[in-house]
């Protein structure tokens, strides 16, 4: 980095820091920064150059969503859902017209909150942020209402027929709002910046459950009614939220609680194992509470969604949506609860103002996740899991350009892309490996202090990676020019490749498993000793394998380590990978099985892609089980492979 880069992106930081009073601007008319009375109630971050949100149409310095109240039914055989969505602004008097975002649902009418109709006109269409939705303001409109309906092919939206669920009996509808998909159902500015309180009355066919990620539910007692029947739930948060964390699921659902303020929504043939798989959930809120403040969102519950889920999880406050493949059996890959539990604080707490400074989400939270493993598992497992992440962070180097690739900068420049090109292990591991960096520095105590006292400022708030330069110089460097020299944090955000200062992996935390490994390339295969691995030991062994490989050694190894029978999905994940990279035809049935019974994107994207590259011995089964996966598979996930033109 060159030394007036380095001073140009201090000036930033310290100017972001200017601008970000505690202080509502509209209660601080004298900011000469923000011309308060000329903006509507945004939080003050926001009226920042790296706020500004490419992936949204909205100006919310001019009008802005503070509420949405949503009235919807579900329609499972036009897979629709449609009603109303009551919108409340805030607006600069002087604001003509309020700025949506729009993507694909039809717009029957729009009035204010006396009915009074207002007009509106859509721009035109781009496939993925979709069409601006233009809304004329009267002077003194306050509330809009909009009918609408959610198109069939709404990309938020899985409507699943009753055979692609667990239970095989009743539909099952959910969403999946991240980044940029929630515009697809619910009418409002789409942009992780605008926060928002929220409710909803959701009505649903007899006998299926509503679930949504806020506080409620209760069936409305007068509406539940008889079978054929709709029954209506309702849902209110209190907390101002990013729109992209409303989510819903309906379902044939059953709760069983797992401790005082958690449990677990699943099918009914799902729950006796989900149940056994999170006894660990309460401990695990207990042991974030202790790191990073309390837990301000009542309760913490979950559900494990049908198979084609198209992530591991999602934290919708107040319930994370988890895919039924992390159910091993042993709890050996909950550390995805430990992950989405962290984004209560990182991401739904302080949460990112636009996409660009999704390390901010992901990367605080794969820190924190470690933490939470740490305390419920033991510092072993957790020194294994930070080494499995340094390996994944190299790997994402490399597939993004090596370490001057512009895309292994922490904040990202993803204007003309969609906001998922930021969804690698750079954002995740850099992140994480950034903020061992600062801990290892400071000392633990100092860090945890200063995690805790971050989220306390920003609760609730958007945040940028300026914002957060800012705020460990203000609250841990504190002036000290030793410190703010070795932790180079310039170069770590805007800069590409990874830092020297970054903490190496310690060499022990695998080091039987790499001897094993090294072994089993020259032949020597430790089948007593996988009996005794963990997961995390397993995939570091299959990881560290040679990546070609003959036929009769896949087949040694596969028949000393079972591997085409492991019911655990992360070692069958990484050892059908070494398999296609192979051209091995014996784990074929099982690759088919294993892509037409989930939808997860991190498993079933690279393989169908590895496949499909090989034009004479992949592409054909990849046509093959693509055409019949394809169903299965939700929207944001068919979007990449569609592309194949299998
Ligand atoms: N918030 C993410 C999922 C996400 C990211 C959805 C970006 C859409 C766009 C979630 O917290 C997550 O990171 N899930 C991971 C699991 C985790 C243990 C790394 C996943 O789904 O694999
Ligand atoms: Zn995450």
């Amino acid at each position: 980095m060159t030394r007036t880069a380095i001073l140009l992106s201090t000036v930033v930081a310290l100017a972001a820091c200017q601008t970000a009073p505690a202080v509502s601007p509209l209660a601080e008319p004298g900011n000469p920064a923000l011309q308060a009375s000329r903006t509507a109630g945004v939080a003050p971050v926001l009226a920042t150059a790296d706020a500004v949100d490419p992936h949204s149409y909205a100006r919310p310095l001019e009008a802005r969503v503070t509420n949405v109240a949503l009235d919807l039914a579900v329609d499972f055989a036009a897979k629709r859902l449609a009603g109303t969505a009551t919108l409340d602004i805030d607006r600069r008097p002087d604001a003509r017209v309020i700025v949506l975002d729009r993507k694909g649902y039809e717009v029957e009418s729009v009035t204010d909150g006396a009915g009074r109709p207002l007009a509106y006109s859509l721009g035109a269409a781009d496939e993925e942020l979709g069409t601006r939705f233009q809304i004329e303001l009267g002077p003194d409109t306050r509330r809009l209402v909009i009918r609408y309906r959610s198109a069939p092919n709404a990309s938020a939206l899985q409507w699943l027929t009753p055979a692609q669920t667990a239970g095989k009996q009743q539909p099952f509808l959910f969403s999946q709002g991240q980044s940029i998909e929630n515009r697809s159902w619910i009418p409002t500015q789409d942009s992780p910046g605008i926060r928002q309180t929220w409710s909803a009355r959701i009505s649903v066919p007899s006998p299926l459950t509503a679930v949504m990620s806020a506080p409620g539910g209760g069936e409305d007692g007068d509406i539940g009614g008889p079978k054929d029947k709709a029954r209506t739930f309702a849902f209110s948060m209190p907390h101002p939220v990013a729109p992209y964390l409303i989510a819903i699921a309906v379902g044939d659902l059953k709760f069983q609680s797992l401790g005082p303020r958690t449990g677990v929504w699943a099918e009914p043939v799902t729950l006796p194992a989900a149940t056994r798989e999170l006894e660990d959930t309460e401990k695990m809120v207990m042991a974030a509470e202790q790191l990073f403040g309390p837990y301000r969102w009542g309760r913490y519950d979950m559900i494990v969604l049908p198979p084609s889920f198209p992530f591991g999880g999602m934290e919708n406050p107040t319930l994370t949506f988890l895919t039924p493949t992390f159910i091993a059996g042993d709890k050996s890959l909950t550390s995805l609860i430990a992950h989405e539990l962290a984004h209560s604080w990182s991401g739904n707490l302080a949460t990112n103002a636009t996409w660009a400074d999704f390390w901010l989400n992901e990367g605080t939270t794969t820190y924190a996740e470690r933490r939470i493993v740490e305390a419920i598992y033991g510092p072993e497992v957790a020194r294994q899991q930070v080494a499995l992440g340094i390996g994944a962070l190299g790997k994402a180097v490399e597939e993004n350009g090596g370490a001057t690739g512009a895309d292994t900068r922490l904040a990202v420049d993803l204007r003309g892309r969609h906001p998922d090109a930021g969804l690698t292990d750079i954002a995740y591991e850099k992140g994480a490996a950034f903020l061992r960096m600062i801990e290892a520095n400071v000392g633990r105590e100092r860090f945890d202090d200063y995690l805790r006292g971050w989220f306390a400022r920003h609760s609730f708030q958007p945040v940028t990676s300026a914002l957060f330069l800012a705020d460990l110089r203000q609250h841990l460097i504190r002036g000290d020019r030793a410190l703010e020299q070795k932790l180079q944090l310039e170069r770590w955000v805007y800069q590409p490749g990874v830092p020297a200062n970054s903490v190496p992996a310690d060499p022990q935390a695998f080091a039987e498993v790499d001897r094993a490994a090294v072994a089993a390339g020259r032949g020597a295969l430790p089948t007593a000793e996988w009996a005794q691995w963990t997961t995390d030991e397993r995939l570091r062994f299959l990881q560290r394998l040679p990546r070609k490989q003959g036929r009769a050694a896949l087949t040694r190894l596969d028949q000393a380590l079972g591997l085409n029978q492991t019911g655990n999905m992360e070692v069958k994940f990484a050892w059908l990978e070494l398999a296609v990279a192979n051209r091995y035809d014996p784990a074929v049935p099982a690759l088919e099985q294993f892509l037409t019974s989930q939808g997860r994107g991190k498993f079933v994207r690279p393989l169908i892609r590895t496949l499909a590259a090989d034009t004479s011995w992949g592409r054909p089964i990849a046509a093959r089980v693509y055409r019949r996966a394809r169903p299965l598979y939700h929207p944001i996930v068919t979007r990449n492979l569609d592309e194949l033109k299998l």
